[in-house]
């Protein structure tokens, strides 16, 4: 496995690697890498040729008051993970190499980045977007892969790929989840022993509105108050949002007739942490 630290080299060894015609799937993370970011190098290892995965805490995407500066940062860690899946490259560089200065030019998408996630994170999906344009021009891979944990931003990374045309086939891959449903991610390591308990809540208020669809309820707003009355049971969460939206657009809705988006934003005392299940109208789990 090559590490690359420069957009150069990572051009060249890329450029090297895919003579022959071979394929590159490509998966993007900010490190802290856990089991679902190996589930997404697996499938980009079953999928393609060559396997890239950049590490980059992209500044961009952070909102001023959020955990920048805390990020977890384990390289090495990270680069075991990387070669024990079998990944061929690993990318990482400097957010002075990303953003030099005189940087001024970022994407911006109209309308589906104002919902969930962007009415409390406005700038966050503009430096998601940013980043991943900047990182496919660099890795420029056949196949990208990313999370349903994070439905917002795959469905935001799909418009803007059908937009832009940008040749590259983006792959959802489903959510990995520790034992009791919590879903992986870098940031429950900031929970403490007692918050990580109620962090399971997210799960269960998502279980609970599954049951009820494939039940056959179909108002939104009774499958919303359950959820809340879920998670406000747990004196150490505190809602960001709660919302069935149409998965297409992103628009809230009140009856439940097509497939639906379910998606939480939860803080659990200091952490915000998000979740999500996308739903037929029979309640059967589908991707974004
Ligand atoms: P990061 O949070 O490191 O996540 C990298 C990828 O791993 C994302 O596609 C995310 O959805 C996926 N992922 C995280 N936890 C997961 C889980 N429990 N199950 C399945 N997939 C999971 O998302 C980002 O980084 C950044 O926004 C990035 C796209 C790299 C741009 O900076």
């Amino acid at each position: 496995m090559k590490i690359c630290k420069t957009i150069d080299d990572a051009r060249k060894t890329i450029a090297e690697m895919r003579k022959g015609g071979k394929t590159v799937g490509f998966v993007p993370t900010m490190g802290a890498l856990h089991e679902g970011h190996a589930g997404l190098i697996r499938a980009a290892r079953n999928e393609c040729g060559i396997v890239v995965v950049s590490i980059f805490v992209n500044p961009a995407q952070f909102g001023p008051k959020e955990d920048y500066a805390k990020y977890p940062s384990p390289f090495k860690a990270d680069c075991r993970v990387c070669e024990r899946e079998g990944a061929d490259v690993v990318f990482t560089t400097t957010p002075e190499e990303m953003y030099p200065a005189g940087y001024e030019t970022y994407v911006v998408q109209e309308r589906l980045t104002k919902a969930l996630c962007g009415k409390s994170r406005p700038t966050h999906f503009r430096g998601v977007l940013t980043v991943v344009l900047k990182l496919f021009n660099i890795v420029a891979p056949d196949a990208a892969y990313f999370g349903q944990k994070d439905a917002q931003q795959v469905i935001v990374i799909k418009r803007m790929a059908a937009d832009l045309n940008l040749p590259v086939r983006i792959v959802t891959i489903p959510v990995s989840r520790e034992a009791d449903g919590l879903a992986m991610s870098s940031r429950n390591a900031y929970l403490s022993p007692e918050e990580r308990r109620a962090a399971t809540c997210l799960y269960e208020a998502l279980c609970r509105a599954r049951e009820m669809v494939a039940g056959g309820e179909r108002d939104a707003a009774k499958v919303r108050s359950e959820m809340r009355r879920v998670i406000e049971g747990r004196k150490s969460a505190r809602i960001d949002y709660v919302e069935l939206v149409d998965p297409r657009n992103l628009e809230g809705i009140d009856r439940i007739s097509g497939d639906t988006l379910i998606a939480v934003a939860v803080h659990v005392g200091g952490t915000r942490l998000i979740d999500n299940l996308c739903l037929t109208r029979d309640g059967k789990d589908i991707l974004c």
